[in-house]
């Protein structure tokens, strides 16, 4: 036998047995030639005596230990000295003195600490993860991950639901993300799509009569990547036939208490309470509010219309409207501190972030002297302003950007005040969604789902088509403490209708039969009326378990920009596989870019301060600022057009579309488009997305918009998605020499 016992194992009533204890070397003291060695395993530690005058043999061997080296030792359970205890350990009161001691495997040093302490980056912790998942934190994820899975298959079990697995390579879901697609060697040219969710095949199983469904099930999404998001991901996933909402949210809410319960030992209070899509925007802006705080957003449209603060005015008389947050006690916020969160909902597209402190003389701000008495108390009244408050608003004409920016604010906000109360868990149910939106070609296209039925009381528009903004669908999220966790809705089980919503989504006869056919026939043959929901299971843990990040509990995940560093995925393939699967190859390797190095010269050469950034991919100037920390505007579009003389780059700022009109009659082109990625590469030999607004060193005539120079630094993609430069406009405009006009809008 290897060992007797395990390291977390061993207490007070073992003492004098012999036992035997394999494990890896944690530390190792050196007290006066006794060594102490701590012994870990998945189960604990336990502290092993190597002292000479009870045994030399093994006290020579353990001179020679080094961290991390497994080792087997043999010995007898002692009590530690008087005063030696660690109550902390469940092994604290013992200790083991040695009577043998095999090395079973040397350590070379460890690259990453194996404690808790998170001294390595997260890129450092992901390339040696099976060392990073030897810390006892991440032990207790992945235990606390499989605690809950099991509790979930334990429940459904006792509901009567099957597990049942269904297909990895298939046909594209509409999900709304972009597919991994898996190229098909024996039919070249087609592609089978992994799934973004099990959803066809999980109606199909109820179409087969298997009225309760549910899978713990790999899901698969080609998007942009954030703290909650992976490309692949672990969902519950849950179908049933013969259900309304209440039925299902019901069977839902009961699987959520009872994984609270067997992995926490909490009891949640059900039913959740319910909140429809339109109030949730209303007072928090998103649709994923986090309920542990109030904070709420005040629409004050109705008071300062009457203002003469010239952007309010202007939002509003452009069918916009302006909401407040009323940040209590806040008054003393610094100049900077408001700085700071003015930047912040920059992020999300606003232009700026008024506020006025509420003192003993009432309401005071740079702007104040443009609300007369009247309406300064009416705002004070509407946000319940009371002395040291500070308002914090933001208008625009855009209904959107007002709410994400104060919705996100009001998130950042609550972090700075202390509002949020970590060890409570606040779930949401978000019900009562619009069924479809426009999409940016001004098409309807659906909010969440395809399959959903709408309210029963809107199928009569659906089948009309009419009224399509008004329809409500069946959908409804679980949102807890700000996370959307799961989502799910009543299907449209009647060909009929479903058909219906992909012809208000556009699809022509042809379209519907090649990308549904099969869901629509098999509904034909007598669907059942089912619903179903899907949780997103690594968010889950990581709400249990108290982390930020779903990338703390999944074993192997991939870090920020998609990549596995461990085993170096995705990696090149050989041409033989390329040619195999009919695949050739249509990209610049990165690696050999020549663009950053040639501007990195010239900015040099003309000694101008530049700053060089390195960040994950980013491919839409949204995330870009993000990344660099900069604003919307700062962003630079340089954008590859076509013309009828060959090829000219157009740049306009980050927060700015090319007006093509405007651009025409800049230059006296007649042909002006914009280049497809092939043009793009041919012309500067950068992929696109990653063009920097430099076209002079690629041999092309460059354009300006005046939004570009309004600013005071600019940043744009140096050649790579993943490198950025920073500088000051007027220096791009004296290196670059563009022609500037006004071609943005
Ligand atoms: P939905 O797309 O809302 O619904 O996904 C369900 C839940 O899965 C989680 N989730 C993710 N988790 C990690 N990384 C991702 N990239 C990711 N994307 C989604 C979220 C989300 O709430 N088929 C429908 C469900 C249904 O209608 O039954 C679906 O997939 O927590
Ligand atoms: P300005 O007139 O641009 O100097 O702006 C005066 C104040 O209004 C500043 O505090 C700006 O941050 C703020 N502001 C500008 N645009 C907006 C907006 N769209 N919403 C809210 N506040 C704004």
């Amino acid at each position: 036998m290897k060992r007797t016992h395990t390291c977390g194992e061993l207490i007070g009533k073992d003492i004098n047995k012999k036992v035997t204890l394999c494990g890896w070397c944690s530390t190792r003291r050196d007290h006066g030639g006794v060594i102490f060695i701590d012994l870990r395993d998945r189960y604990g530690i336990t502290q092993v005596v190597f002292d000479p005058s009870f045994n030399l043999e093994p006290h020579k061997i353990a001179e020679k230990l080094g961290r991390e080296d497994v080792i087997q030792i043999s010995g007898i359970v002692k009590p530690r000295k008087k005063g030696m205890e660690n109550t902390k350990l469940k092994t604290g009161a013992i200790e083991i003195f040695v009577e043998k001691l095999e090395i079973l495997n040397e350590s070379s040093t460890p690259p990453i600490e194996i404690d808790d302490r998170v001294l390595a980056s997260e890129d450092t912790r992901l390339r040696y993860r099976y060392l990073d998942l030897r810390k006892p934190a991440m032990q207790q994820s992945m235990l606390i991950r499989h605690k809950a899975a099991k509790a979930v298959r334990d429940y459904f079990d006792s509901m009567e639901f099957l597990e049942i697995e269904t297909p990895i390579l298939t046909k594209s879901t509409p999900e709304g993300a972009r597919d991994y697609l898996v190229p098909s060697r024996i039919h070249p040219g087609k592609f089978y799509a992994l799934p973004q969710s099990p959803q066809i095949f999980k109606q199909l199983l109820m179409v087969s009569g298997f009225d309760r469904y549910f899978q713990i099930a790999r899901c698969f999404r080609d998007e942009d990547l954030r703290a909650d998001r992976q490309p692949e991901f672990t969902q519950i996933d849950i179908e049933m036939s013969f259900i309304d909402e209440d039925d299902l949210m019901e069977v839902v809410e009961g699987m959520v208490k009872h994984v609270w319960r067997f992995v926490l030992n909490k009891d949640l209070k059900t039913p959740f309470p319910r909140l429809a899509y339109e109030e949730a925007v209303s007072r928090y802006g998103i649709d994923q509010p986090d309920t542990r705080f109030e904070l709420r957003l005040v629409d004050v449209t109705g008071v300062v219309k009457h203002s003469n603060f010239e952007v309010f005015a202007k939002a509003i008389k452009q069918g916009g409207i302006v909401k407040c947050i009323n940040a209590k006690n806040c008054a003393s916020f610094s100049r900077t501190a408001i700085e700071e969160l003015t930047s912040f909902v920059a992020i999300y597209g606003s232009k700026g972030l008024a506020w006025m402190k509420m003192t003993d003389k009432g309401l005071e701000s740079s702007i104040v002297k443009f609300f007369d008495e009247n309406v300064q108390k009416d705002l004070i009244k509407a946000t319940n302003a009371k002395k040291n408050d500070l308002l914090l608003f933001v208008a625009d004409s855009d209904h959107n950007v007002v709410n994400e920016a104060l919705g996100n604010l009001r998130v950042e906000l609550a972090k700075r005040m202390k509002l949020i109360d970590n060890n409570h868990f606040s779930f949401v149910w978000i019900v009562d969604f619009p069924f479809f939106k426009k999409d940016q070609e001004d098409n309807w296209t659906f909010t969440h789902n395809p399959f959903s039925a709408p309210k029963p009381k809107h199928m009569e528009w659906l089948m009309k088509k009419e009224s399509i903004g008004k329809i409500l669908t069946t959908q409804y999220d679980l949102v807890l403490n700000g996370t959307e966790i799961g989502g799910g809705s009543i299907r449209n089980h009647k060909p009929q209708a479903l058909k219906s919503v992909f012809e208000i989504m556009g699809y022509n006869k042809e379209e519907i039969e090649q990308k549904f056919g099969h869901i629509l026939e098999s509904f034909s043959y007598g669907a059942p009326p089912h619903g179903g929901i899907a949780f997103g299971f690594d968010r889950l843990v990581a709400m249990i378990t108290g982390n930020d990040s779903i990338r703390e509990v999944i074993a192997f995940p991939k870090n920020k920009a998609a990549e596995s560093l461990m085993e170096d995925a995705p990696s090149e393939v050989s041409e033989n596989q390329l040619q195999e699967l009919h695949i050739k190859l249509d990209f610049v390797k990165e690696s050999v870019n020549a663009v950053f190095g040639k501007i990195r010269d010239i900015l040099n050469k003309e000694k101008i301060e530049y700053e060089v950034l390195e960040h994950k991919p980013v491919f839409t100037s949204k995330e870009a600022a993000q990344v660099r920390g900069t604003r919307l505007e700062q962003g630079t579009k340089a954008l590859i057009c076509k013309t009828e003389e060959g090829f000219i780059q157009a740049v306009v700022s980050g927060a700015k579309e090319l007006d093509i009109e405007k651009l025409q009659k800049l230059t006296l082109f007649k042909k002006i488009e914009l280049a497809n990625a092939k043009e793009v590469r041919q012309a500067t030999g950068c992929n696109i997305g990653s063009v920097p607004p430099f076209g002079n060193l690629l041999g092309l005539k460059v354009y300006f918009d005046k939004s570009v120079v309004e600013n005071d630094i600019v940043a744009f993609n140096a050649g790579q998605h993943t490198k950025s430069i920073k500088m000051k406009a007027k220096d791009l405009v004296r290196v670059v020499n563009p022609v500037v006009g006004e071609f943005g809008k």
